[in-house]
């Protein structure tokens, strides 16, 4: 038998063997003393049910030990152990919040360039294994970032519909419009609400009038109303892709994990945003 074989399981084994008789020993003992033995002592006046209660006093030793019990449970949560002892784990996270709290204040205001070289960095590590080197998905694995957060995506997006953010208005349905009426909304988005401009400019003034649609849920500013809906006018941009990092998204083709655990910092999110939409350009 392969348990046998195991040294630390044999002696878990002795030891539960072992306080299994001793207790059964002890409280033998006990027993077969409470019938014999008469307790001593002056009865309390109370009395109930016939059950009395001696006067005795406690033993000192017992009294302090049980006083010194409390007092030392009370340091234990107060001042010792769970807040103050040490810990890996403790160790660990206050070295990451440290080197993160250096890092965002030396990045504090990073140029275009310098942003765009960390979200390469920051994307070729976290996002590529899913997303592809390229962006491209990798055949259908994840979204397609080299046409995510275009006006096609915004057509793609009213067809389709989208869900899994957890947005507390939850799903966007499919099929709100066809698809002539998707693309002049489209153009109208992203010249107007997200303001990355169109190449459709000759269907916006139609777009504009079919925004009513969109207003009810993301807003007449696009801006998802106090985050009730995703802020559409970011659209594009890179807070757009920070925030899809911080919802992480059960969507159709599966599941992308939130970033908000710590993973990336706020400037890492917006850099590796602004990666993403330069793969579009
Ligand atoms: C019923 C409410 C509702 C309506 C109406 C609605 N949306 Fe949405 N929209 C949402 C929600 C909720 C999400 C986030 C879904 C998710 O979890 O991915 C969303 C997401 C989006 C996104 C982001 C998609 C992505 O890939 O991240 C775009 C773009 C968008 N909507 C555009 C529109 C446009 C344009 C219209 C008008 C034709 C519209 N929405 C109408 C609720 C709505
Ligand atoms: C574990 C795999 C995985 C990793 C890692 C991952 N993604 Fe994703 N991502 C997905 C999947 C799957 C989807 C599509 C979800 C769906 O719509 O079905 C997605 C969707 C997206 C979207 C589109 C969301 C939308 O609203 O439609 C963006 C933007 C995105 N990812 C950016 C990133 C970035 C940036 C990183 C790196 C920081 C990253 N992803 C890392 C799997 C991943």
């Amino acid at each position: 038998m392969n348990w046998l074989n195991d040294n630390v399981n044999l002696l878990g084994l002795l030891g539960a063997a072992a306080i299994i008789v001793i207790t059964v020993f002890v409280v033998g003992k006990y027993i077969k003393q409470m019938k014999t033995d008469k307790s001593t002592g002056e009865l309390a006046d109370e009395n109930w049910d016939g059950i009395g209660e001696y006067k005795n006093p406690l033993p000192v030793g017992w009294a302090l030990s049980f006083l010194g019990t409390m007092v030392w449970a009370l340091w234990y949560f107060l001042a010792g152990y769970p807040l103050n002892g040490y810990s890996q784990i403790g160790e660990y996270n206050e070295e990451v919040a440290a080197y993160n709290t250096k890092f965002e204040s030396k990045w504090a205001n990073p140029d275009a360039e310098t942003l765009q070289g960390m979200g390469e960095g920051v994307f070729l590590v976290q996002c590529a294994p899913c997303h592809g080197i390229t962006g491209d998905g990798i055949n259908g694995k994840a979204t397609d970032l080299t046409s995510w957060g275009t006006e096609e995506a915004i057509v793609h997006t009213i067809l389709n519909g989208s869900k899994g953010m957890n947005f507390p208005l939850g799903e966007m349905p499919a099929g709100l419009l066809d698809e002539n009426s998707a693309k002049a909304v489209a153009a109208y988005m992203t010249e107007k609400v997200s303001k990355t401009g169109t190449k459709n400019s000759d269907l916006v003034a139609t777009g504009e009038a079919l925004w009513a649609t969109c207003a009810g849920c993301h807003g007449e500013d696009g801006k998802g109303m106090g985050g009730s809906a995703p802020d559409i006018a970011s659209y594009g941009k890179p807070e757009f892709v920070a925030s899809v990092l911080n919802h992480g998204k059960k969507g159709v083709i599966g599941t992308m994990p939130s970033f908000n655990d710590g993973r990336l910092t706020d400037i890492q999110k917006l850099a590796v945003g602004k990666y993403v939409n330069s793969l579009t350009q």
